[in-house]
């Protein structure tokens, strides 16, 4: 895909390679929830894409539902406030749940997601996220499962956007923007 005018979009990392980390990732989480009753929770939107091939790795019987927050808006710089704009359909009472993250960078959003979670009643609550970029931490949150970990460079794509552009991208590519 061609990036629009002014941004141009190099692969980090491709469909082929998230493909086989997503595949691995759906064993290990298959293995590890063998007879418990398990929800994903998937943070929109930038997991819908992950979440949905996710799912498909997973070899058990898994119940889904979504929460929305609002963190960047069309910005590139993290704001540091969350604002939740869609709560879960369903009590968590009962179920490990699995929560499926895009991306965790200061960590801000996940630390929030993680402590209302956790207050909702899960018999456990833990994190998958596709991508980490270590580098920008602010807060310390646990990731139980990782996908990649990426550098410092904001990335588009496999449902990760700028201004709601390039989600549909199928790899994930370093957004570099031609006037700074
Ligand atoms: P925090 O900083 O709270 O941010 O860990 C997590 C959320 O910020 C968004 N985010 C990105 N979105 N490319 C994106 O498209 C990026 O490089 C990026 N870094 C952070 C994302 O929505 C994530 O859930
Ligand atoms: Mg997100």
């Amino acid at each position: 895909m061609q990036g629009v005018q002014g941004e141009e979009l190099e692969v980090l990392l491709s469909a082929k390679d998230i493909a086989s980390r997503v595949e691995s990732l759906g064993k290990r989480i298959t293995l590890d929830y063998q007879n418990k009753p398990l929800i994903l929770i998937g943070i929109l939107k930038g997991s819908f894409i992950f979440l949905a091939d996710l799912i498909r790795a997973i070899d058990l019987p898994v119940a889904v539902d979504f929460m929305a927050l609002s963190s960047y808006g069309s910005s590139t710089k993290s704001s540091g406030v969350v604002r939740i704009i869609k709560d879960l359909d369903h009590s968590l009472e009962g179920h490990h749940v699995l929560v499926v993250e895009d991306i965790v960078d200061t960590g801000l959003t996940l630390n929030y997601i993680y402590g209302h979670v956790k207050s909702r009643g899960a018999l456990s609550v833990k994190i998958c996220s596709l991508l980490d970029k270590p580098s920008r931490r602010q807060v310390a949150v646990p990731l139980h499962y990782k996908g990649f970990e990426i550098p410092d460079e904001f990335v588009v794509g496999y449902g990760l956007d700028v201004g709601e552009r390039y989600r549909n991208l199928p790899d994930v590519c370093k957004l570099v923007r031609a006037n700074g």
